[in-house]
């Protein structure tokens, strides 16, 4: 069993697969400045683990620490970010210090520390205008966030470490994911943790533009499995793959699978579209079929009734408070 490093352990996905890493009997350190992430969200689990768990409250930024902390580990799953388009527009410096020169901390660590692989969360907003779909890795628009811009030179610093230096950096393109542990009250919440719980309360949901926007929902536990599979895969070495299930659906048509799961029949009241956001996005996963052996298990379905079932069972969660 090895050690392994998860920064942004303290989030939704970070904490999901740190949970799954010691779970499988490995060494966990998890490093987060809890400025999104939650301690609660490692408490069920984390105080289990004794000496194979540990927490390290700090910014990616401090490069010293941060390289003692990486001594003898075996792969770090880069996810700490800033991970809202929202406020990337709003406030672009904070996206480009926590994003891009935490990331060229994390890598400038890892190489010093003689870290074996460091597999780096990307982002589906990385495609920006290019209107192709499905999206295809070679083929790639013009930016319309920071937060798609800090995606982007993050990519580029994985592929420039291990070009330059030799360590080997994977870069994964999430789709939307959704899971349990998703904060569903940020201002800037993604769609599927704001419309459960509020469809649980009986609330309608709100969305932003006609609701025909369409997007690839990925459960967490597809994305910690392509993460294991990145982390050991022969041959992937600045390389980056699109990481969601292959299937459009639009927010309509998830309204209406969320009401049918609970048997509600909730109709959304619609705003003006947000800045930034793109109107189609689905993932060809054909690249990480190949080269990783990716498969997406988990169904759009199955994963909502995971959540559903999770917001129900996790009350002080569920409570919309905006
Ligand atoms: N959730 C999605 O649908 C999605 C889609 C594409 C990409 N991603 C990427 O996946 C990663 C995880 O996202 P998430 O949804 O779990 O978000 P999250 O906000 O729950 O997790 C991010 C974590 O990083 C920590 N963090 C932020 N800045 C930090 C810093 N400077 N130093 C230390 N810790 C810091 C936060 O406290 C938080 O715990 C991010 O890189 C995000 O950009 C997520």
């Amino acid at each position: 069993m090895e050690k392994m490093v998860v920064t942004g352990g303290a989030g939704f996905i970070g904490s999901n697969l740190a949970e799954h890493l010691l779970d499988m009997g490995h060494s966990v350190v998890v490093i987060d400045n809890l400025s999104t992430g939650r301690k609660t969200n490692l408490s069920g689990w984390a105080e289990n683990a004794g000496s194979r768990f540990q927490f390290l409250q700090m910014d990616i930024n401090e490069t010293d620490p941060l390289r003692q902390a990486f001594s003898g580990v075996h792969c770090v799953f880069h996810l700490a970010a800033i991970p809202s388009v929202a406020r990337s527009i709003e406030n672009p410096a904070a996206t480009q210090k926590a994003n891009i020169n935490g990331t060229l901390s994390v890598l400038t660590a890892a190489r010093d520390a003689g870290v074996k692989r460091v597999v780096a969360a990307s982002s589906s907003s990385i495609y920006g205008d290019d209107p192709n779909l499905p999206k295809r890795e070679d083929r790639m628009g013009r930016c319309l966030s920071p937060y798609a811009l800090s995606k982007v030179v993050t990519e580029e610093y994985c592929r420039l470490f291990y070009r330059l230096y030799g360590l080997e950096t994977v870069a994964l393109r999430y789709f939307n994911v959704f899971g349990p542990r998703q904060d569903p009250n940020s201002h800037y919440a993604a769609v599927i943790p704001r419309f459960s719980t509020l469809l649980l309360e009986s609330r309608s949901p709100v969305v932003f533009g006609d609701g025909e926007q369409s997007r690839d929902f990925t459960f967490v536990a597809n994305v910690i499995n392509a993460n294991l599979k990145a982390a050991s895969a022969p041959n992937v070495a600045g390389e980056a793959f699109n990481i969601g299930c292959g299937a459009q659906t639009s927010l309509n048509q998830l309204i209406d699978k969320l009401n049918k799961l609970l048997d509600r029949q909730l109709k959304p009241k619609y705003e003006p579209p947000r800045k930034g956001d793109v109107r189609h996005s689905v993932a060809d996963i054909s690249k990480a079929g190949k080269m990783l052996d990716y498969v997406p298990s988990i169904s759009l379905e199955t994963g909502l009734q995971h959540v559903l079932d999770w917001y129900r069972t996790h009350p002080a969660e569920a409570i919309i408070t905006s």
